[in-house]
């Protein structure tokens, strides 16, 4: 009985084994393992194309700034995070040699020439492609052999959240949008492929006003909610901006403007003290931190509040 149990079993496991097989034969898309353009992927995978398209990683290439930056790319050791061929945790890739314009894409963060097929967060059945579910997706490590300045703020912050929980937000739904193969997968966490910059949530910086001179005021800032520096960069240069401006019975009198890079950036949990200064008389200080992204010219205001001053 119980061979004849094992038998009846082992035919069942072998032949969804080779249902299974067959349809990677039948359904087998080679050049999909032969590292496509990103556009490639969208005839499947249309949605997170779609966000991809609009990363900065989709632009890590073209970008002017880039362009000038490495002289024409001229710049060797410049170029391998910004088309890179493929990536392990913690690691700095190597360079491609093909389809740079395509930037950090789709076959340079998933394919691997080990295993010949996709790794990614899930185990799937995806004829199409091969692919092989691999944890490292899911945890920070996987974009800190790039971003390696802001991995090490985020590693010594000592936080649960991964880069992922905050920069690529899930959603139920399909992994892919072709009819009518769709209907044949189940919904999952699908991650946020736009990977935003978000912006600093105002209830993140605590602001405190510790003393008030003739001249000066003395503010406390702190850090309260993300986990690695305000701004944070590797090798773009964003910019944090703090404002004073200065009022006297409601009339402004002055202003003064500081201006914080990622070296001096805002540390999680640890405040900063910052001196304002003004000549003139003042009874209401108003503070307004913005921010500038690296390739973006446009300020954007994280939080604006009124101080009293009583002398
Ligand atoms: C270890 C990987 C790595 C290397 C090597 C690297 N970069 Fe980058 N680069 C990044 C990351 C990550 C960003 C994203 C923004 C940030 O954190 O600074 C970036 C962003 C940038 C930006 C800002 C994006 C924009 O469009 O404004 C510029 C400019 C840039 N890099 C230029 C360079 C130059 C010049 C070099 C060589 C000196 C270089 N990069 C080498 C990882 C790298
Ligand atoms: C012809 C359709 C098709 C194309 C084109 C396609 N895929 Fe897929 N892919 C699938 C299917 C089907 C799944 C499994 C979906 C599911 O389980 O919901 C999948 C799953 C994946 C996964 C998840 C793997 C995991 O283990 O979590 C990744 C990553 C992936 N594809 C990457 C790519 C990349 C990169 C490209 C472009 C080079 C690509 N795919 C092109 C059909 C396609
Ligand atoms: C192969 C290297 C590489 C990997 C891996 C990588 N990034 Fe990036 N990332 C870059 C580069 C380069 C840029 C800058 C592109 C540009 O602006 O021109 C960038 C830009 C960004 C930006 C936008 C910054 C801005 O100023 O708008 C965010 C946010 C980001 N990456 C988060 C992540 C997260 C989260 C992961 C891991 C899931 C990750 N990255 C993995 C290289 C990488
Ligand atoms: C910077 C690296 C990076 C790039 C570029 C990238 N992905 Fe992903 N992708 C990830 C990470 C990391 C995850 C897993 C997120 C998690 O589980 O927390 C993921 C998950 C996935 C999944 C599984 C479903 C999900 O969202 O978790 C699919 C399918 C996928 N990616 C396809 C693509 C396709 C198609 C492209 C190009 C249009 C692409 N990816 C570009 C890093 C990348
Ligand atoms: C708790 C959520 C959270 C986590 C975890 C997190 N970030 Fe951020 N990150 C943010 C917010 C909010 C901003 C926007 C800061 C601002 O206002 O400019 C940001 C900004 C950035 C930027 C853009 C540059 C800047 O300072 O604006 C990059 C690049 C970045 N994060 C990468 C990462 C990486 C890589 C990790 C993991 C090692 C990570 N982040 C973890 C919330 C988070």
């Amino acid at each position: 009985m119980k061979t004849f149990l094992l038998l009846l079993l082992s035919i069942v496991f072998y032949s969804c084994e080779s249902i299974e097989k067959l349809a990677y034969n039948l359904f087998l898309e080679e050049d999909l393992l032969q590292r496509p353009k990103a556009k490639r992927c969208s005839d499947c995978h249309t949605k997170i194309y779609n966000q991809w398209k609009n990363s900065r990683h989709s632009v890590a290439w073209i970008s002017e700034h880039f362009k000038k930056s490495t002289e024409n790319y001229s710049k060797v050791k410049c170029l391998s995070c910004h088309a890179p061929y493929e990536i392990e945790p913690l690691e700095k890739p190597k360079l491609r040699d093909f389809h740079r314009e395509d930037g950090i894409n789709c076959v340079s963060c998933h394919f691997k020439d080990s295993t010949n097929s996709m790794h990614g967060p899930y185990e799937v059945f995806s004829p199409p492609h091969y692919s092989t579910k691999d944890i490292n997706y899911t945890k920070s490590e996987i974009c800190a052999g790039c971003h390696r300045e802001t991995y090490k703020e985020w590693k010594s912050a000592k936080v649960k959240q991964t880069c992922q929980d905050c920069h690529m937000p899930s959603k139920k739904d399909n992994l892919i949008q072709k009819f009518p193969f769709y209907l044949f997968h189940k919904k999952k966490d699908v991650h946020n492929h736009e990977i935003l910059a978000l912006l600093t949530p105002k209830d993140a910086l605590n602001i405190k006003l510790l003393s008030v001179d003739e001249d000066e005021i003395k503010l406390m800032i702190e850090n309260t909610k993300i986990p690695h520096n305000l701004p944070t960069a590797d090798q773009g240069k964003p910019k944090f901006y703090i404002k004073t401006e200065f009022f006297l019975n409601k009339k402004k009198v002055d202003e003064d403007l500081q201006m914080i890079t990622h070296k001096q950036g805002l540390k999680y949990k640890k405040p900063k003290e910052l001196s304002f200064f003004t000549t003139e008389k003042f009874n209401l200080v108003k503070i307004t931190i913005s921010r500038k992204l690296s390739w973006s010219n446009k300020k954007e205001t994280i939080k604006t509040i009124n101080l009293k001053i009583e002398k």
